[in-house]
């Protein structure tokens, strides 16, 4: 492969990987321009990239920049890759400076570096091998502000980045209102946009709209990332399906309030703004200062929502999750939050893992309960302190009794949070987030600490790094259970994330074995930002199999199955009252970071065993389920969802129904990612009782053969071979 950046000419550059390249170019007039985001360009010829151009004609009323190209021009129908407002430009901006309406950054100068340019506090991909980094530098003399805009190539993953740096090059104090990771202008396909939209409980349920001329802005205001509108969206063709048409997948690497606004309209363009929501960011930069946005990452693909979303699963697995924890499998954890919630002392503790170990599981996580005053959710945040009358013996002789059974210890931690019922809070009311003579509100009876402070953090740093120090913890659950309120100052919430990042990769950084799950009322903060820090996430609240099937199906659009924690609860489940069979629960969580979540005490022994045979097929099969390639399965019909992992050679093939109708069947089943002759072999469940494999002729897996007999709340799963040969 050509270097994956190109310099072509004075004023183009070609960006690509294997199958996608970006085409930038500063204009006649120095405005930076995007002249192409899509399939892989073979450009060996500068003057190739004349056609790319965009007609500069103007039309109707539009406000022209001046006379270049022997037309007139206007910014409103370029297709920018920076934009701003007060020379023309309507749409969305890219910058705004408070009491300058008017700005205008022209092209002076460029770099291009090997390797990812990693900014200062915030997280960012890692560099694979053959990435680079393109740097345009704009400036507008006037306002006294320079942009530098670094656009990453991640050339296997078919991924693109881009940061933005806003520097304060004239003599007095400037307040950025906005400040985007990304702009770009791409001509109007016909889009939908994407979103994943819910609330607690109920994450990730996509929402397709279909894009006219009208701005979407996909937005959290939070202070979270958000299960409101998680960060990440999607842009495809109206007719884009799971297995063909083009579309854009937008991610950002952030964990708090986000903006991405799509805009259609004049010029037949779609612009795509993304980044820091500029609700209340109201960013200070003293002359000399410079701003550096989050990281933006994009991906191109023609092969339908699933290439986008196999494109970020990759890139996720290989860049984006802690170094220790790329492509290494996932342990079996048994928490035991649902099983016992407050309710426990050490010898119920060492009852469950006994029996988590007839069970297989590898990791014992202990959920929230175990410090201070913590017998339910109104007291004890904070007073991070072993409470003496639960584990008698105290932590060290538990964890030791756990690990005498041959299990790994983890341990839940709330540290951003902190009961006004608590010693610390008694001993630190300032520390809350608060304002001057106001109450703050609470969530879940309880304040957020103020992680802008450098006292709190450190005492953050202090304190689970000190519990990590002195006893032998292999998992980390850290959680986050409310919103932020009360936090008046502009730019609070993106500082309140700085000092999340700054917490976390203090506490984990020296640290990299111990494997962080972020939680956040389940999927309140499922990002890239976390991801950056621990390599999956406990996806939701919500254990019941039929939702869980959904929730995991929509986070999956952007994040691959190795960051996606999903358990086994009990039966009916705690948060629908549905009751389900042991298989259909197994076969839901099965294809992602799998674990326990109930008290297995109450299990009948046969239970036990059959659930232990589920595990250990689940851990010979773990790396294909969780690093394999995912491909969903276009619905058809209601109430039928199907999945695969495979590596090209083998599958896990996954078809569930949620509800049944009188008289259908369901549609076909469908094997797609493995080519050529196969044999399947159901595992558990009814048909698991026919011993010989099926033999499927070359052909049949892509299109599909008659699905399995299934009834309401059943799911079949199954082995398949590719025949050598
Ligand atoms: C949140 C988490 C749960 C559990 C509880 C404990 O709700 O999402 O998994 O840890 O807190 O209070």
């Amino acid at each position: 492969m050509p270097p994956s950046i190109q310099h072509l000419s004075p004023d183009v550059f070609h960006l690509q990987t294997r199958n996608s390249s970006i085409v930038v170019s500063p204009g006649e007039a120095g405005h930076l321009e995007l002249l192409w985001f899509g399939d892989r360009l073979h450009l060996a010829d500068p003057n190739q990239v004349a056609a790319l151009r965009p007609d500069p004609a103007t039309s109707g009323a539009t406000v022209t920049y001046g006379r270049t190209r022997d037309s007139l021009m206007s910014l409103h129908q370029q297709p920018l890759a920076f934009a701003t407002h007060g020379k023309g430009d309507f749409r969305e901006p890219a910058l705004g400076v408070v009491g300058q309406r008017v700005l205008d950054f022209t092209f002076r100068h460029h770099r291009i570096v090997d390797g990812v340019v990693a900014a200062d506090g915030l997280p960012g991909a890692d560099a694979e091998p053959e990435s680079q980094t393109l740097e345009i530098t704009l400036a507008d003399d006037v306002a006294g502000l320079e942009v530098v805009l670094r656009w990453t190539t991640f050339p296997h993953s078919d991924v693109f980045s881009r940061r933005t740096e806003i520097r304060n090059t004239g003599n007095g104090t400037v307040t950025l209102d906005r400040a985007a990771s990304l702009l770009l202008d791409l001509p109007d396909a016909g889009f939908d946009v994407i979103t994943l939209d819910g609330w607690w409980a109920n994450e990730a349920r996509p929402t397709r709209t279909r894009l006219g001329h009208q701005r979407i802005t996909n937005a959290s205001v939070t202070g979270s990332s958000s299960s409101e509108h998680n960060p990440g969206v999607l842009l495809v063709e109206h007719t884009a399906t799971e297995t063909s048409g083009r579309g854009y997948g937008f991610n950002l690497v952030y964990s708090g309030s986000h903006a991405t606004t799509f805009e259609g309209g004049r010029g037949n363009l779609v612009r795509v703004a993304g980044g820091i929501n500029p609700e209340g960011f109201g960013w200070e930069l003293a002359p000399g200062e410079s701003f550096i946005t989050p990281e933006a990452v994009m991906t191109y693909s023609s092969e339908g929502i699933g290439g986008i979303s196999r494109n970020f699963h990759r890139f996720i697995d290989d860049c984006i999750v802690p170094a220790h924890w790329r492509r290494r499998p996932r342990p079996v954890v048994l928490n035991n939050w649902e099983g016992t919630y407050f309710d426990f002392d050490a010898p119920t503790i060492l009852e469950i893992a006994e029996r988590a170990v007839e069970l297989g599981v590898e990791t014992f996580v202990l959920d929230d309960g175990w410090f201070g005053a913590r017998d339910d959710d109104l007291r004890g945040l904070g007073d991070w302190v072993v409470n003496t009358t639960k584990l008698e013996g105290g932590l060290g002789a538990l964890i030791d009794g756990v690990r005498a059974l041959g299990l790994d210890f983890g341990l839940w931690f709330e540290p951003e949070s902190i009961n006004p019922d608590s010693e610390l809070y008694r001993a630190h009311p300032e520390w809350a987030i608060h304002q001057p003579s106001r109450t703050p509100s609470e969530g879940r009876h309880q304040y957020l600490l103020d992680l802008t402070r450098s006292d709190v953090r450190d005492h953050l740093v202090t304190t689970v790094g000190g519990f990590l120090d002195e006893y032998p913890i292999s998992f980390v659950k850290w959680d986050m259970n409310r919103l932020i309120s009360d936090a008046a100052p502009d730019g609070f919430h993106h500082r309140y994330i700085l000092g999340l990042y700054d917490v976390l990769g203090r506490i984990f950084g020296p640290r990299p074995e111990v494997l962080l799950e972020n939680c956040s009322s389940g999927g309140n903060r499922f990002d890239l930002g976390v991801l950056s820090f621990g390599p999956q996430i406990w996806t939701s609240d919500c254990t019941d199999p039929v939702e869980r099937l959904a929730i995991q199906e929509g986070i999956s659009l952007l994040y691959p199955a190795s960051t996606i924690s999903a358990h086994v609860s009990a039966s009916p489940n705690h948060q629908t009252g549905r009751a389900s069979s042991l298989d259909y629960r197994f076969a839901v969580s099965a294809p992602y970071v799998f674990g326990v979540e109930l008290d297995p005490r109450t299990m009948p022994a046969a239970e036990i065993t059959a659930l232990g045979e589920r595990i250990t097929w689940y851990k010979q099969r773990r790396a294909l389920l969780q690093f394999g390639e995912h491909h969903r399965v276009e619905k058809r019909g209601d109430g039928r969802i199907q999945l695969t992992a495979t590596d090209g050679e083998r599958a896990v093939s996954a078809y569930y129904t949620t509800h049944i109708r009188p008289g259908s069947h369901g549609p076909v089943w469908q094997v797609p990612g493995l080519d050529g002759a196969a044999t399947a072999r159901r595992v558990f469940g009814e048909g698991a009782a026919e011993p010989t494999a099926l033999h499927l002729p070359d052909g049949v897996l892509g299109q599909g053969v008659a699905p399995p007999t299934l009834g309401e709340g059943e799911a079949a799963l199954f082995d398949v071979t590719r025949i050598s040969g």
